[in-house]
């Protein structure tokens, strides 16, 4: 059995880039990209099935495929509706068809592997990248069983067979020479326009930017050495450029780094750390750079002592104030009562002015 054009498969997939069209940006990159899966289960009567757009970090849309409908998931992508009244209704067509398209796939996949039966899975990911720079990106390829299995080369318009089994499908793709143009232009062209359609439409949560937080905490080691680790949080978007210095050079030796991990409140999180001798601790540097940070910044290790330092001055500071405030509040009683002595002396003793010299 083969992925003949005639066949649904191929037309899906053909389908398939039709439906996701997708959005100006600041100076980080952009992403629109789309996600789809079928799963066979021999457990399960029938394959399942999810399809999923995404921008940048954003899932802003899917498809249920018990109701075989797109659904918004982000609420700026509601917007759509009145530029394109049939925008839901078209995409869910053409996410139907992928579905199909899939089920077929998965039939015609087990036969070029030669399998009877088990649980199998066909992935496909595609989509486009507006980066800072200018440039642009755009990829399209499919997964089977968890390992590559084509991908489109829109530089050539050439399939890139990851096995035996797929060349197959390369041949079935390549002889098609029209939809293979369609495709490279959807990737170079239409994608990117949705990109930034997308992008205007959610400009208040995708082109926002949020300032990260940066500390730097020590770690002894147990060889006299110890790890200072860089924490920065708190930041959107998830582009961020960090590095050790030391004497102010970029420092590479012993450094290591977290992913850069999702917050709940939709910022990131990431740390990196380096090892070094204490007594240079004080030559090191995290060095940040983010869109939320006009300039780069530079921290260095803080001795906690200068922070207990701070909290003591601070609350000298109060009680210098409170004794200040009842130092007058004392001289104008006094100025008040000049004449009741007796109190005078009283007052000396009592409330928390008593160290304050008038
Ligand atoms: C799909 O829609 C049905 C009916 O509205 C709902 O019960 C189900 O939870 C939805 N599935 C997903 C994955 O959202
Ligand atoms: C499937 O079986 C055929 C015939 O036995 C064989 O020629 C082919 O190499 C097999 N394919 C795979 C992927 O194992």
């Amino acid at each position: 059995m083969g992925l003949s054009r005639k066949e649904p498969f191929l037309l899906l997939l053909l389908g398939v880039s039709a439906l996701l069209l997708g959005g100006s940006a600041g100076s980080s990159s952009h992403s629109l990209r789309y996600f789809t899966t079928i799963v066979s289960d021999p457990g399960e009567k029938v394959p399942q099935f999810f399809s999923v757009g995404y921008v940048d970090d954003q899932e802003y849309a899917h498809y249920n495929a018990s109701t075989k409908r797109v659904l918004p998931t982000a609420p700026w992508i509601r917007k759509v509706d009145k530029d394109d009244p049939q925008y839901w209704e078209r995409n869910s067509q053409v996410v139907w068809n992928t579905e199909q398209s899939f089920r077929v796939g998965l039939g015609t996949l087990s036969g070029y592997y030669n399998q009877s039966g088990g649980s199998h899975t066909l992935q496909k990911m595609y989509g486009c990248e507006l980066r800072g720079d200018g440039s642009k990106g755009g990829y399209r390829q499919f997964a089977y069983d968890g390992r590559d299995y084509i991908s489109f080369d829109k530089e050539t318009l050439t399939y890139t067979a990851a096995d035996v089994p797929a060349q197959n499908t390369k041949r079935k793709w390549e002889a098609d020479l029209a939809t293979i143009q369609y495709r490279k232009a959807y990737l170079e062209e239409i994608c990117i326009e949705w990109l930034q359609r997308y992008l205007d439409y959610g400009k208040e949560s995708l082109l926002r930017t949020e300032v990260p937080e940066v500390k730097v905490t020590r770690k002894e080691d147990y060889d006299d050495m110890e790890t200072l680790i860089c924490r920065v949080g708190g930041f959107y978007p998830k582009e961020i450029d960090i590095t050790w210095t030391k004497d102010g050079e970029v420092w590479t030796q012993d450094v290591f780094h977290g992913l850069v991990s999702p917050n709940s409140d939709g910022t990131y999180y990431t740390w990196r750390s380096v090892t070094v001798d204490p007594k240079e601790r004080e030559r090191y540097k995290c060095h940040v750079e983010h869109d939320g940070l006009p300039n780069p910044v530079d921290v260095a290790w803080e001795e906690p002592d200068s922070n207990l330092g701070i909290i003591i001055g601070c609350v000298v500071g109060v009680l210098l104030l409170i004794g200040v405030m009842a130092g007058i509040y004392f001289k104008k009683r006094q100025d008040g009562y000049k004449a009741a002595a007796a109190s005078d002396q009283g007052s000396n003793s009592s409330g928390t002015g008593t160290a304050v010299p008038i």
